[in-house]
């Protein structure tokens, strides 16, 4: 992809392993100033090692973030703003699907961890840097969502559970979050025309997680991660959708839709259309982020 991103500045989190990180190594290569947004200090350094060590005089950073603490999202956005002048491209890749959750545990801001970093952070984030993101227009806001929701035909917004205090497991609540990355990106990319922002979010696709990043699970879980393996693409593959949608001139101006690895627009679930639980889920990602956008 023979893009020239210099003097773009993007922000990715969860950069220090899968897609993030090939996004990291591909926008860098393109010339890009790239801040690597990861919660752990230690394995962002690393990855930003593994960059510099692949792209001649790479323009990458390591801010320290973690999704699941509005304080240190907040954190992130000020350390931010004071070395950053303007912010091109967002993308909130970092996600939660952590199989450990037995039951719904808490964040430090009394909301259910996945939701908690895969929506109300996302939303917290975004609301942090609009500013510098309009004043950068043509910017985009890239947001991840998951091709798995198709097995979920029929989830909504479940609005008296976003604690998982009616029904939770991992996989409830992840996919869960996920949808409700789609109906936002759909709501913001409304709310922003006219901005030169767009908003656009990925359906990832099956894509190979290394069994370094899945020693927590039992083996059966192990055994259906492989089995996944052998039918996934590679983080790479995926990441040229990331690129695609932070750097094509094409689409520039395209906003509101959902992509899938090939680079097209797919249609999401009937539910993720509903405008009035755009706006309800506005409003309460609001309130659960302590702000208003
Ligand atoms: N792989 C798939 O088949 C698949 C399918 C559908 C959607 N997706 C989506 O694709 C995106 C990337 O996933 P991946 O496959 O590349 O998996 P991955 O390698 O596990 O990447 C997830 C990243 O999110 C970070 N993260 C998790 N919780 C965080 C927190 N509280 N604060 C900051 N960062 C946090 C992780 O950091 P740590 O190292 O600290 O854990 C890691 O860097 C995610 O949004 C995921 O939901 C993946």
């Amino acid at each position: 992809m023979p893009y020239n991103l210099e003097n773009k500045t993007m922000i990715i989190t969860g950069a220090n392993s899968g897609i993030g990180k090939a996004a990291s190594l591909q926008l860098a290569k393109l010339g890009a100033t790239v801040i690597m947004a990861c919660r752990s200090s230690e394995r962002g350094a690393q990855a930003v090692d593994d960059v510099c060590s692949q792209v001649k005089n790479a323009q990458v950073e390591l801010i320290q973030v973690d999704m699941a603490s509005q304080a240190s999202i907040r954190q992130f956005a000020e350390a931010f703003h004071s070395r950053h002048t303007r912010l091109d491209v967002l993308i909130h890749n970092a996600a939660n699907f952590d199989h450990k959750l037995k039951k719904p545990s808490l964040t430090v801001d009394g909301v259910e961890t996945i939701f908690a970093t895969n929506h109300v952070g996302v939303f917290l984030m975004t609301h942090l840097l609009l500013d510098r993101l309009k004043a950068s227009a043509p910017s985009r806001i890239i947001t991840v969502a998951s091709k798995g929701l198709i097995t979920y035909p029929f989830l909504d917004i479940e609005f008296d559970n976003l604690n998982g205090e009616r029904k939770f497991s991992t996989q409830h609540a992840y996919y869960h979050s996920k949808l409700a990355q789609v109906m936002f990106t759909y709501y913001l990319a409304e709310k922003l025309k006219g901005t030169g922002v767009t908003a656009n979010c990925v359906r990832v696709t099956n894509v190979a997680i290394p069994d370094e990043r899945l020693t927590h699970l039992p083996m059966w879980l192990l055994k259906i991660y492989h089995l996944k393996r052998s039918m996934s693409i590679t983080p790479e593959r995926q990441a040229d959708t990331y690129v695609y949608l932070a750097a094509d001139p094409a689409v520039q101006k395209v906003t509101g839709g959902y992509w899938d690895e090939n680079n097209q627009q797919v249609r999401s679930s009937g539910n993720s259309y509903n405008r009035e639980t755009w706006e309800k889920l506005w409003r309460e990602s609001e309130k659960l982020a302590g702000i208003a956008i």
